[in-house]
């Protein structure tokens, strides 16, 4: 069984700050708790899990179409869905601290652990989790709107609007990306629990006795894509819902868990929802959300499987899933085992000397790369601490422009992981990257 290994989350916050995966937001200012920006290195590791994603649940499928919908949206929206009577955690205040927890989140009960005080806590009261603001000049309750706390209400939303101009018919599903909002009682454990953070759901509507064979089917698909793109099996589960945990919509639910330092969280949740949303927002708006099988002249509303998983949170289980240190020799050296489609940078172009014979041909080599894969360019320090840079943020090949590179056109070329090296004619460069790159 592995273990977790609470070093690690350590490691990963100071190199995500270090070499700029991530910052503390409005640091200069003291920083904004719990908020993240993302760094050069963040932003195109993010953008690569949201890619990996988008490519396989929409551009690899023919029955799943995206959608991009609005953040801002009026309480119509929330009080059908649920979300304005149901989307609260039970907060309490410590009466000895001040400090406030969520009372299902704590290991006792009645020990406030941030003062180890007993039966200090006030009664639980309920703490709706959505952030209102308003649209416009004018203040009053009628201008009252909320940012989203999950993208998937803008699918059921748009349900109509898809099916009327995609001509996709049950099974098939609407994905998205993008921002949710939570004001989270306890945020925290770095980018794991934010009040601001990003999303990647699919709702999936499928004829309804079709819907348990679906569940099991996107349950599979979802735990599938996390190894495929180098999880280890160790390290990731499928845990199902007790009953007591189901959402108010849903009839199952299974968490896709990851084994983080501090034990196994979540990283997405696979749902049933049956036809709850569909026929709260078709009775709440008066609008028709169903679906007319013209073969069968069977009327219905379709059932609904949702993968709903965090990009951001996403993006730091893969981080730590990569981070290796490995002892060569003397030294021990850290390198992210991330897979090619992860890293941030693909290559990373290293002229062996910032003299000026090699500049030309260095940045002739940067220029065939660039349009094909991101590249780095780095011309200062010694070549081994230029290497040991790009393995600790996981670039899969190492392109150095030595002084034999202007007489023989070609460059010595080193992976990542095994610190192997070929010699590669400039001609035959882009081949070479392609067949390891894709
Ligand atoms: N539409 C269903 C839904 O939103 P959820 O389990 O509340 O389900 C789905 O959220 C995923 O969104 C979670 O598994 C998690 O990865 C991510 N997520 C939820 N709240 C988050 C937060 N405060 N910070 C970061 N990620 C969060």
């Amino acid at each position: 069984m592995p273990e977790a290994d609470p070093q690690l989350f350590d490691k990963i916050v100071n190199l995500s700050k270090r070499r700029g995966f991530v910052f503390q937001s409005a640091e200069i200012y003291g920083g904004f708790r719990s908020t993240y920006d993302y760094g050069p290195l963040g932003v195109l590791l993010l953008r690569n899990v949201k890619d990996a994603w988008w490519r396989n649940m929409v551009q690899m499928r023919h029955d799943v179409v995206g959608l991009d919908a609005s953040i801002l949206s009026p309480p119509q929206v929330w009080e059908a869905s649920g979300h304005l009577s149901n989307f609260s955690d039970p907060l309490v205040d410590c009466t000895n601290c001040n400090a406030r927890h969520r009372l299902d989140k704590l290991d006792d009960p009645n020990v406030c652990p941030t003062c180890d005080t007993t039966g200090s806590f006030t009664e639980a009261r309920e703490f709706n989790l959505m952030f209102k603001t308003n649209a416009g000049p004018v203040t009053e309750t009628a201008a009252e709107v909320y940012l989203r706390p999950e993208t998937a209400q803008g699918m059921f939303i748009n349900f109509a609007n898809v099916l009327n101009t995609s001509r996709k018919k049950p099974p098939f599903g609407i994905a998205q990306i993008g921002k949710s909002f939570r004001n989270e009682i306890t945020p925290g454990n770095f980018v794991f629990r934010t009040r601001e953070f990003e999303q990647m759901e699919m709702e999936f509507f499928v004829p309804p006795e079709e819907a348990s064979q679906w569940y099991d089917y996107w349950c599979q698909e979802r735990m599938n894509w996390y190894l495929d793109l180098g999880m280890s099996p160790e390290m990731i589960r499928l845990r199902p819902h007790d009953d007591d945990e189901l959402s108010h919509y849903s009839s199952a639910t299974s968490d896709v868990e990851y084994l983080f330092p501090w034990g196994w969280d979540e990283l997405e949740g696979i749902a049933n929802r049956g036809d709850f949303d569909l026929t709260q927002h078709a009775n709440a708006s008066g609008e028709k959300l169903d679906y007319f099988d013209q073969t069968s002249g069977e009327r219905y509303t379709p059932h609904v499987i949702e993968p709903a998983a965090g990009a951001t949170r996403t993006a730091m289980a893969f981080l730590m899933a990569a981070y290796d240190e490995e002892t060569v020799g003397d030294d021990t050296r850290t390198v992210l085992r991330l897979d090619h489609r992860l890293a941030p940078y693909k290559v990373a172009v290293l002229p062996l000397s910032k003299k000026e014979t090699l500049t030309p041909t260095a940045h002739e080599v940067f220029d065939s790369i660039k349009g094909r894969w991101i590249a780095d360019y780095d011309e200062t320090q010694s070549i081994g601490k230029r290497y040991a840079r790009q393995d600790e943020i996981g670039t899969p090949y190492c392109i150095t422009v030595d002084f034999e590179t202007i007489d023989d056109r070609a460059v010595t070329v080193r992976e990542r992981d095994s610190r192997e090296q070929d010699r590669v004619s400039l001609d035959q460069l882009e081949g070479y990257l392609a067949e390891r790159l894709g």
